[in-house]
């Protein structure tokens, strides 16, 4: 079975899906399948080649890509699934020129059009199998507003929030702040509706703050989400792989950070070196230092979320709980996680290449 395993991609998160997409890649069981690498740049191109399977090979991206081919995929015939030079017959002359073919789709793309639904719709589009979510799941996720509005409609614990269009914000500011000095009280948590690895991410302890960090947040996002902040907090992710009929949940992670918010840096620059023993192995605990009660309450919120939305393959929920008063709060779910979690999964006995295994098993049933 061949695998085009695809990374990189148009969001901000680009650099951490070529170390998640690689990992993924090189965990696959080469007795089984056969990993195509295809590369997305930052500004949407498709390569494939055996140059892209290495981390190093990135640090000179023109030169990776002069010994790499461009291509796009091509749906030939049902289950012809292909890569080709981008000029083909389909627009007059040229000829078209097959590079590789794939079986499978296995999508490692963080963030905006790689973790949303777009390329899954694309992939939809060519009738393409492929690992993970769906467009609707993917939409949902991603999106922090609907994402909370879609578990509270289903009774899960999400910390309160007020949101708001951009276009607001511009006509009608002073309404809005007071929504949310109303609802909410400070310190607050400010967020772009629909980016990952804390991208836009601010706290705001005051009315000036707040202005700032809205500001800062519709940079990103024509929405912004300000949530209630937990202050005496423990972060704890857990993870869930399956789909609709049969769901498992991994071993919880505590989150350990320096800043008050988990930094882009905290997230990706601090991981030892190498980084193939997850992404920031110095930055969290597993397990996660919570009671036996607690950790059966976030696994059973993890389980509910995912399949409240509908998700397939592997997802990453993230936890916020409250040590003042013990609520545990869902605060976000990753349907592309980085390194997939598999990190979470090794302790409980499944290997990073029984996972990959076990996604393309679920994408193919
Ligand atoms: N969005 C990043 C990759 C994560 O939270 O896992
Ligand atoms: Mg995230």
């Amino acid at each position: 079975i061949r695998v085009g395993v695809l990374f990189g991609g148009m969001s901000v998160e680009h650099e951490v899906s070529i170390i998640s997409g690689l990992q993924a890649l090189h965990a696959l069981d080469t007795n089984k399948y056969e990993p195509i690498p295809i590369y997305i740049t930052k500004d949407g191109k498709w390569y494939t080649g055996p140059s892209l399977t290495s981390v190093d090979a990135f640090k000179n991206i023109p030169d990776l890509l002069k010994n790499s081919h461009h291509v796009i995929l091509h749906t030939e015939s049902k289950g012809v699934h292909q890569l080709i030079n981008p000029k083909p017959t389909l627009f007059g002359k040229g000829n078209k020129k097959v590079i590789a073919e794939i079986d499978v789709a296995f999508p490692v793309t963080h963030g905006t059009l790689g973790e949303d639904g777009a390329l899954q719709g694309h992939l939809e589009l060519n009738q393409i199998p492929y690992v993970g979510c769906n467009v609707l799941a993917s939409a949902v996720g991603m999106d922090k507003i609907v994402m909370k509005t879609v578990i509270r409609g289903a009774g899960i614990p999400s910390v309160n929030y007020v949101w708001f269009y951009s276009r607001s914000w511009d006509v009608e500011q002073e309404a809005c702040i007071n929504r949310v000095e109303a609802e909410l009280t400070y310190p607050v948590i400010v967020k772009p509706a629909n980016l990952g690895s804390s991208v836009g991410i601010k706290k705001a302890a005051n009315r000036e703050e707040l202005i700032d960090a809205v500001t800062d947040a519709l940079m990103y996002s024509n929405k912004v989400l300000i949530e209630q902040m937990v202050q005496n907090l423990t972060e704890v992710n857990c993870s869930v792989i399956g789909d609709h009929e049969e769901v498992e949940t991994s071993i919880c992670e505590e989150v350990l950070k320096s800043d008050e918010i988990l930094s882009y840096q905290d997230k990706y620059m601090s991981q030892s070196k190498g980084g193939s023993k997850g992404m920031t192995s110095t930055n969290r605990k597993v397990p996660a230092e919570i009671s036996d009660e607690m950790t059966q309450q976030v696994k059973e919120l993890a389980k509910r979320t995912f399949l409240e939305l509908g998700c397939n393959g592997v997802s990453r929920i993230d936890f916020l709980i409250d040590k003042d008063n013990g609520s545990v709060y869902v605060n976000e779910i990753n349907t592309i996680p980085g390194s997939l979690a598999f990190y979470l999964w090794e302790p409980v006995g499944k290997s990073f290449t029984q996972m990959t295994s076990q996604l393309i098993t679920l994408a193919l049933k």
